[in-house]
């Protein structure tokens, strides 16, 4: 199958995985993708972890030690760098273990932690111009869906970040995730999601231009697992995953990773 943007498969951990588990996560990790003789990895595929802060040390550690091939993300970083931000976290504090991805505005965040629209661009563009990488999550809820509203809430989210911005296509990754399917094994069909991807593509390309909306991956998120996996990926606007639940046991990621790398052939 032909990905012109090859594939990204990311695993949010959420609030999962301490220290230990998550050095024993990339022992196991490292020894199922090292199984077969062929190696499970293209420089078309890219692969990341978001895990919790407390384990981000742990993960960078054991993934250098394990699996060289999974970068290590932080699951929420603040836009100011530095002040009075009880409990949050920082770029220049992540730099300095060694992070350099981070997801943004993610549906737990927005729904649990008062995080909005504004919030989201003031932290994608703090954080890209600090020079994060940045996964940039956006979708709408079951009740917008069912009042035949996405495609308002997508333009509404994306252009509160991209509007009047050029952003890096190398840099920025967008995760359409319904939050209808998170966590509730109610994954979007391909043709939803493709449906999706093709309005958020267009999106891009309105406010950022034709190349940049053409070199953009666009993650697909919301209760994927080693079943559905595959027929995502044929779509054409769908440059890989951002999974949850399917991301927290070894053999199910190393799985996903197996997934992806035989889509790309
Ligand atoms: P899920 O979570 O795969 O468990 O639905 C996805 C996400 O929240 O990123």
């Amino acid at each position: 199958m032909k990905k012109p943007r090859g594939l990204f498969i990311s695993g949010n951990w959420k609030m999962n995985h301490g220290p230990k588990a998550t050095e024993a996560f990339f022992e196991k990790l490292g020894s199922l993708n090292t199984q077969n003789s062929k190696p499970k990895i293209s420089p078309h595929l890219r692969a990341a972890l978001f895990t919790p802060s407390v384990s981000l040390n742990a993960a960078l550690t054991a993934a250098n030690k394990y699996t060289p091939f999974v970068e290590i993300g932080s699951q929420n970083t603040h836009f100011e760098e530095k002040g009075a931000f009880t409990g949050e976290i920082s770029g220049p504090m992540l730099k300095e273990l060694g992070i350099a991805i981070t997801l943004v505005g993610h549906s737990e965040r927005r729904q649990h932690f008062g995080e909005t629209d504004e919030t989201s661009k003031k932290r994608t563009h703090s954080l890209l111009n600090q020079g994060f990488s940045v996964l940039l999550c956006i979708g709408e809820t079951r009740s917008e869906r069912e009042k035949g509203e996405t495609q308002n809430v997508l333009t509404r989210q994306l252009t509160a970040v991209l509007e009047g911005f050029k952003p890096d296509p190398k840099k920025l990754t967008i995760a359409y995730e319904p939050v209808w399917a998170i966590g509730t094994g109610l994954t979007a069909t391909p043709e939803q999601a493709e449906e999706a991807h093709q309005t958020v593509r267009k999106l891009i390309w309105d406010l950022c231009g034709m190349e940049t909306s053409a070199a953009t991956s666009v993650l697909y998120g919301g209760s994927v697992t080693t079943q559905n996996l595959k027929a995502l990926l044929t779509c054409p606007n769908i440059d890989g995953a951002l999974v949850g639940g399917a991301s927290v046991t070894p053999e199910s990621f190393s799985e996903l990773i197996s997934i992806s790398y035989a889509s790309l052939t």
